[in-house]
């Protein structure tokens, strides 16, 4: 079987050490399970920006092409708040998912039983909690036209976006929710604002439609964003799958990661359309950014790009059970009281990025996944 061709994007801030901390799980799966990865590093964000004047540059897209899977650290920083909007990091992260096709975003939100009291909401709120927050990532508000500031001639200005989805796409990301809640319970909430906005009337209707004709055998139910976001915090358990527009899943996922302890805990997948070989494009980030404030410290928790990579292996590289593997060894390390500052509890034992990292490999040397 030919190496598996993998782009690593360290980027800005944390992504970097965080990608140090996998490159140790890569060695170990070369070294103990003779796998090896065609591995090329490439620059997204604020350091393309740096080196290249431009926070996606071609020679990356080529790269993320050509690979059979991404894997990125994260962008932005306040180094560069303050160039033009076309030239921030973040412009490189949405073009590479645009540019890739990447329209579903699945953010799992798995609370760890030794983290139960890392969160902030109560244990009996949380233990168990397994939901899957899929975010459609190409369209809606971020990307929808006519969008941008004008100076009017009074001479004030006017800011514009625009919600906007075809029932091709809103299909589409619905089959991926669909597709995800018949491998798990069944069940998908589809979260819009058909109270308010026309586009997710539309966004509704299509999900009902395809149900009907689909997917009979899933339960299909709606909610308003503003109430999903306070049912997240109220029952979290009471979710199988959410399926919501590229805004709302943003603001709903963050809300989602605090269930589990930490923004530092949640992986994420994007993934594209099947191409005429079948080839799914993908690209694999944990859905926390760059923390500048505490980047190059060692002191971040690098598992929820860990986790990514776990994701990759899984989704991309039907690689089952290191996947599996590398999951335990995360559970496995928790349970034995190691916690980087984010997640700290009373009586555990706070580690570096680094001793984080050493500890994950040392453990997969001793979980059976
Ligand atoms: C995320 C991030 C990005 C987004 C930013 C960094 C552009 O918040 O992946 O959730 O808004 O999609
Ligand atoms: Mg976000």
């Amino acid at each position: 079987m030919a190496a598996k061709k993998l782009l690593i994007l360290p980027g800005d801030g944390i992504g970097a050490e965080a990608m140090v901390q996998v490159r140790r799980i890569i060695d170990w799966l070369s070294k103990k399970r003779g796998i090896e990865f065609d591995i090329s590093e490439g620059l997204i964000g604020g350091c393309a920006y740096d080196a290249c004047g431009t926070p996606l540059p071609e020679q990356t897209l080529i790269d993320a092409m050509a690979a059979d899977a991404v894997l990125l650290g994260a962008v932005g920083g306040p180094k560069w708040d303050d160039l033009p909007f076309d030239k921030k990091p973040e412009r490189g992260l949405l073009g590479i998912r645009k540019e890739m096709g990447l329209f579903a975003n699945l953010r799992p939100a798995v609370v760890f039983d030794a983290l139960v009291d890392a969160s902030t909401l109560k244990a009996e709120i949380v233990s168990g909690l397994d939901i899957m927050i899929v975010r459609e990532l190409t369209g809606g508000l971020y990307f929808g036209e006519p969008r941008g500031i004008e100076t009017l001639p009074d001479g004030s200005r006017r800011g514009v976006n625009t919600l906007v989805y075809t029932t091709e796409e809103i299909r589409r990301i619905g089959r991926v929710a669909f597709d995800l809640a018949r491998k798990r319970n069944r069940r998908v909430c589809s979260v819009d604002k058909a109270n308010v906005l026309e586009c997710t009337v539309l966004w509704r209707e299509e999900m009902i439609k395809l149900q009907q004709s689909d997917y009979p055998d899933v339960e299909l139910t709606h909610m308003y964003v503003d109430n999903a976001a306070m049912q997240l915090v109220r029952n979290p358990k009471q979710f199988d799958v959410m399926v919501t527009e590229n805004t709302f899943g943003d603001i709903l996922s963050d809300c989602a990661s605090m269930l589990t302890g930490s923004l530092g805990m949640l992986p994420s997948a994007s993934l594209g359309a099947p191409d005429a070989t079948g080839k799914v494009r993908a690209l694999y980030e944990p859905i926390h950014g760059s923390a500048p404030d505490i980047a190059g410290k060692d002191i971040a928790n690098p598992l929820a790009t860990i986790l990514s990579f776990a994701m990759c292996l899984r989704y991309s590289f039907d690689m089952v059970s290191e996947a599996d593997q590398i999951e335990a060894a995360v559970r496995g390390v928790l349970k034995g009281g190691l916690r980087t500052a984010d997640i700290m509890q009373p009586g555990k034992a706070k580690v570096s990025t680094t001793v984080m990292g050493e500890a994950i490999v040392r453990e997969m040397d001793k979980v059976q996944a």
